[in-house]
């Protein structure tokens, strides 16, 4: 069997070619870093512009590589949620176009349950049932996940994502985008004890829920207290920098982990499974497994390349596909956070 897979939900174009033992035939990406830096964030009428010239170059590459055409394919797999609704549209669209050209049948993806099955991916060892913690740019989200085609929300972010925090945190500091690789670059010469950063939603154990928009402010008030709130010319010391980043930093990964455990217990499951940007951070990975030791459970996070947004995770497909669950045509994007179909 083989599938591809099509992810453009926000900022990266990528595809890739995957057989049904989830080996990696063939993988193409096209990153918008460089374009959205100037601007300090993803812009999303430039993303899915810039989806559009990318997605026929990607997914021919894809193929290339796996040294196939759109004819020998089982099916085509395509992110239709959530994400940005421009960036979702393009993506969705090349799917479909491929669909009906090669009389290919269509299967939709989750993002977010990708990102957990990347886990999968990256390990081939079976990870349910487990909590699946999502955290990037975007969502900071928990799910109950029970096998690979059935994932229940436990709870979300009433505010901002981690990723974001990361990102408008860094920009406080005068640190480039993306604001996660910044900060924990600052972070290695700060120290985390320097401020004491609130851990919003960690003293409510039953509820399954993320805050940073507090954690941010509190940050943005302790700038002002030592140094000039004008961002873009802030007068504080390199150290200062490197110990707000620290300190910033260990609070965001106190409540992932924290909340993750809380998830853990609540849903009486002794498997963690860890996606998104945020993943990627080598703070939050080194608590996650302290954590796993001192509460005996299995962590599994995806290698940082699998943790950022990709199309090798879109492998999920291989699932619906063998459970027979296949898209209509007329298939829509959904680019909210809160329904989650199967
Ligand atoms: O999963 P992702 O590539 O895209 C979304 O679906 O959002 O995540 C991007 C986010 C950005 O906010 C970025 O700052 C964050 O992941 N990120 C990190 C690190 N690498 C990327 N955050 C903390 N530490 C990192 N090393
Ligand atoms: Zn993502």
């Amino acid at each position: 069997m083989k599938i591809l897979t099509i992810e453009s939900s926000c900022d990266e174009t990528a595809a890739a070619v995957v057989d049904g033992n989830r080996n990696v035939l063939g993988a193409s990406l096209a990153s918008q870093i460089d374009t959205h830096r100037l601007y300090g964030g993803v812009v999303p009428e430039i993303a899915s512009r810039q989806h559009l010239d990318a997605i026929l170059p990607v997914v021919s590459e894809a193929l290339k590589e796996a040294n196939l055409s759109p004819g020998d394919l089982d099916a085509v797999a395509v992110v239709n949620e959530p994400g940005l609704a421009g960036s979702l549209l393009v993506g969705l669209s090349a799917a479909k176009a491929l669909c009906v050209a090669n009389n290919l049948p269509l299967i939709a993806i989750n993002h977010l349950q990708a990102h957990i099955y990347a886990c999968k991916v990256a390990f081939d060892e079976n990870i349910f049932p487990c909590v699946g913690l999502i955290v990037s740019g975007g969502h900071s989200s928990l799910y109950r996940c029970s096998g690979p085609i059935d994932f229940t929300p436990l709870g979300t972010t009433i505010d901002d994502a981690a990723g974001e925090a990361f990102d408008k945190v860094a920009a406080m500091l005068g640190l480039p985008y993306p604001g996660g690789p910044s900060i924990q670059k600052a972070a290695e010469k700060g120290d985390p004890k320097a401020f004491d950063f609130p851990r919003p939603m960690l003293h409510e154990p039953e509820r399954m829920q993320f805050s940073f928009s507090g954690l941010k402010t509190a940050v943005r008030y302790k700038l002002m207290g030592v140094g000039k709130v004008d961002y873009a010319d802030m007068q504080i010391s390199e150290q200062t920098r490197a110990d707000v980043a620290a300190s910033f930093q260990e609070a965001v990964c106190d409540c992932l982990v924290g909340k993750a455990v809380q998830a853990l217990r609540l849903c009486k499951m002794k498997t963690l499974c860890v996606g998104g940007g945020v993943a990627a951070n080598a703070r939050f990975r080194e608590k996650a497994l302290d954590a796993a030791e001192r509460f005996r459970f299995k962590l599994y996070i995806a290698p940082p390349k699998l943790c950022t947004d990709n199309a090798v995770m879109g492998a999920i497909a291989i699932e619906r596909y063998a459970a027979g669950l296949f898209a209509d045509l007329d298939l829509d994007i959904s680019p909210g956070l809160v329904r989650d179909k199967q």
